[in-house]
């Protein structure tokens, strides 16, 4: 067992973990030396450069970086010494010489050691960078501590940003010293979060101070980044990462730049009803920036009752199966709950679903089918502790670039990348294998590698009698799929096949990332079996680095699922079909219900088709916009006689809303 290290700070003893530096032994202690160049945030290493943060280590001449700085067994340090002080108070004297105006931490720490204006010649002053629509950059507030270098190095791993020059001339540079709006910046503003001295600020409104700060979760992708919003005025103007499990700290342009539609103009903020007569069709448009058009404002009563009305009377005419509810993915898991209980309970049907239809059901149906649950099993950070990373079907560095940026953390330390795409995707260049194989043939491809390590017996043999059933059966199944037949067909060449399939099974701890390219297909629930039994039969599953993460495509597409946001389950997945779970809910809410699973999100739509659904409720889903064959679905809500639209938009489902 390595032991903690004793020490004396400041007279007092202490004991350090034995990665724990000086610095951060004094801030768990409750004292803050000052510091610029290093954060105290996950994945940020010490730097030791602007020399903010020295101590004083009794019996040594040099004043040391506690930043940096480990204890030793019996060290004495003084963290406030006389002489500590006074170099401190140097080093910021030096570094406010060339500031046109100290902000941020290192306005703070000019406060907290007294230092005041400097006595050195100030250097020629350097113009504005205004050419990012997002970040503002002032170089005359640059400090060149490098943590911008880190962020986007070694912590987003972008490589934009970088010092150049040499002496009195160095500086930050973007690319080949190009403005940053020219630049491959791709403004996940990592670098303005870190930087401590005001040099990189959003572009907009850089100049305010937050009336309060909220904590929340981003409203984006699957990742589930947590951020906390700076809002001054009812207004948010600037969003941080927190040290959310997820994200630790990061975010990526949405998440940062991209919260300013909360005040858009076009937010409803009153009810609206629709005028009389005014008729619907499938091209339906309604103008948002005016939509009197179409819509007059009601009160809250009006639109309530009016909206309880249409459905109740459908449900007197037609019975339950007349009725549909489509919730969100992207509201609370409470919000969810209640809208599924709603239509369960009050409409007295299952017709109720949503997006998770058309993203990853076919991967929540196969996980269920094979490991019982359809949650992830491992979060995406895990793949630092992988040496393998499959990513197959997924393009996260357009669409979840924080899971990106933990994928190309975990390859720049020696992991291998096999990224598995029709396309060329943004991970394409940091794969170590690329197999792009041809659309359509997942099963084939996925089937060949399953053929090898079993035909090769590169399975885990004790796992799989341990923790597994079927594997005779499937052993059985992919006899056929030698990657030799294989090859012409996914379009790989039988080698490649073979390689991959034994580094996957070889791997001390593999993980599988994919994205709708898998689970948006006609074998979805197919591609997904193949995935779980690769990992199942090599025992990648369960273990630090190992495990199957499909990157889902809203923030609470999990949570909307678990609580019941689904026709054929109850919450936590209790089987409408299962007439111990009916019972049960008849008995928790309180009234029958609808013994037969609803339709699905697809299904409703050729049900309101065929005459059969006549009116609809449907909470933050956008189905004129995103459901396939959209003109499908518009010709289907501009069918419905009764629609109840409840969003924050006036979206293009909203407008066929009565
Ligand atoms: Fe330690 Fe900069 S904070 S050297």
């Amino acid at each position: 067992m390595i032991k903690n290290i004793k020490f004396s700070l400041d007279g007092k003893e202490v004991e350090a973990a034995p990665d724990e530096t000086i610095w951060q032994v004094a801030r768990r202690v409750g004292e803050e030396i000052p510091h610029l160049c290093y954060r105290d945030a996950p994945d940020y290493r010490g730097d030791g450069n602007c020399r903010a943060c020295v101590v004083e280590i009794e019996g040594e001449q040099r004043l040391s970086a506690s930043c940096i700085r480990k204890p030793e067994p019996g060290m004495s340090v003084l963290s406030a010494s006389k002489r500590a002080k006074k170099a401190r108070q140097m080093v910021l004297e030096l570094l406010i010489t060339d500031l046109a105006s100290p902000e941020g931490e290192f306005e703070k720490w000019t406060w907290a050691l007294g230092v005041g204006k400097s006595r050195f010649p100030v250097g020629l002053p350097i113009e504005r960078d205004v050419s990012h629509p997002a970040i503002r950059v002032d170089l005359d507030n640059c400090i060149q501590c490098g943590l911008c270098v880190r962020a986007c190095r070694e912590v987003q791993a972008n490589d934009v940003i970088g010092l150049a020059w040499r002496g009195a001339d160095s500086r930050v540079v973007f690319d080949l010293d190009d403005p940053l709006g020219d630049s491959t910046c791709v403004a996940c503003g990592e670098c303005v979060q870190v930087c401590p001295a005001g040099a990189l600020k959003p572009a907009q409104n850089d100049e305010l101070a937050a009336d309060r700060l909220v904590d929340s979760v981003c409203p984006y992708c699957g990742v589930g980044c947590q951020v906390t919003f700076h809002v001054k005025d009812e207004r948010i103007f600037r969003v941080d990462g927190r040290d959310g499990p997820a994200n630790r700290n990061r975010l990526c342009v949405k998440g940062r730049f991209g919260l300013d539609y909360v005040n858009h103009a076009h937010r409803l903020v009153q009810p609206l009803i629709r005028k009389d007569g005014v008729k619907k069709s499938g091209d339906l448009i309604v103008d948002p920036d005016d939509p009197s058009a179409a819509f007059r404002i009601a009160s809250w009563d009006e639109a309530l009752t009016k909206a309880a009305e249409g459905l109740k009377q459908i449900l007197k005419e037609s019975g339950a199966g007349a009725l549909a509810g489509f919730g969100s993915a992207k509201g609370s898991n409470e919000e969810a709950y209640l809208f599924q209980k709603l239509v369960r309970t009050g409409f007295a049907t299952n017709n109720v679903d949503h997006c998770t239809r058309l993203c990853h059901a076919s991967s929540v149906a196969a996980l269920l089918e094979t490991i019982g649950s359809g949650a992830v099993t491992a979060p995406v950070v895990e793949c630092l502790n992988s040496d393998l990373i499959m990513v197959i079907g997924a393009n996260p560095g357009s669409n979840h670039p924080v899971a990106a940026s933990f994928i190309k953390n975990a390859v720049r330390q020696g992991t291998e990348l096999v990224v598995i795409d029709p396309r060329e995707t943004y991970l394409t260049r940091y794969a170590t294998h690329r197999l792009q194989f041809r659309p359509g043939s997942d099963v084939a491809l996925l089937n060949a590698l399953l053929n090898v390590i079993i035909e090769e017996e590169l399975h885990d043999k004790q796992y799989v009698e341990t923790h597994t059933q079927g594997f005779a059966e499937l052993a059985r199944h992919v006899k056929a799929f030698e990657p030799e037949r294989m090859a012409p067909i996914c379009g790989i060449e039988a080698d490649t096949l073979r390689l991959i399939a034994r580094k996957f099974a070889g791997a001390e701890a593999a993980m599988i990332f994919w994205g709708m390219g898998v689970a948006q297909h006609t074998h979805g629930t197919d591609n997904a079996r193949c995935l779980i039994a690769l990992s199942l039969i090599c025992g990648q599953i369960g273990r630090p680095g190992s495990g199957l993460h499909p990157l889902r495509g809203q923030n609470n597409v999990q949570g909307a699922s678990d609580v019941g946001l689904i026709p054929m389950m109850y919450p936590d997945y209790k089987l409408v079909a299962d007439p111990v779970a009916h019972k049960e809910f008849e008995a928790f809410w309180g009234c029958d219900l609808d013994p037969e699973k609803g339709l699905t999100v697809v299904e409703i739509i050729d049900a309101i088709h065929a005459g059969e659904i006549r009116g609809m409720y449907i909470m933050g889903e956008n189905p004129a916009m995103s459901d396939p064959d959209t003109s499908h679905t518009r010709e289907a809500l501009a069918k419905l006689e009764h629609l109840v639209v409840q969003d924050i938009f006036l979206t293009e489902t909203a407008a066929f809303a009565d």
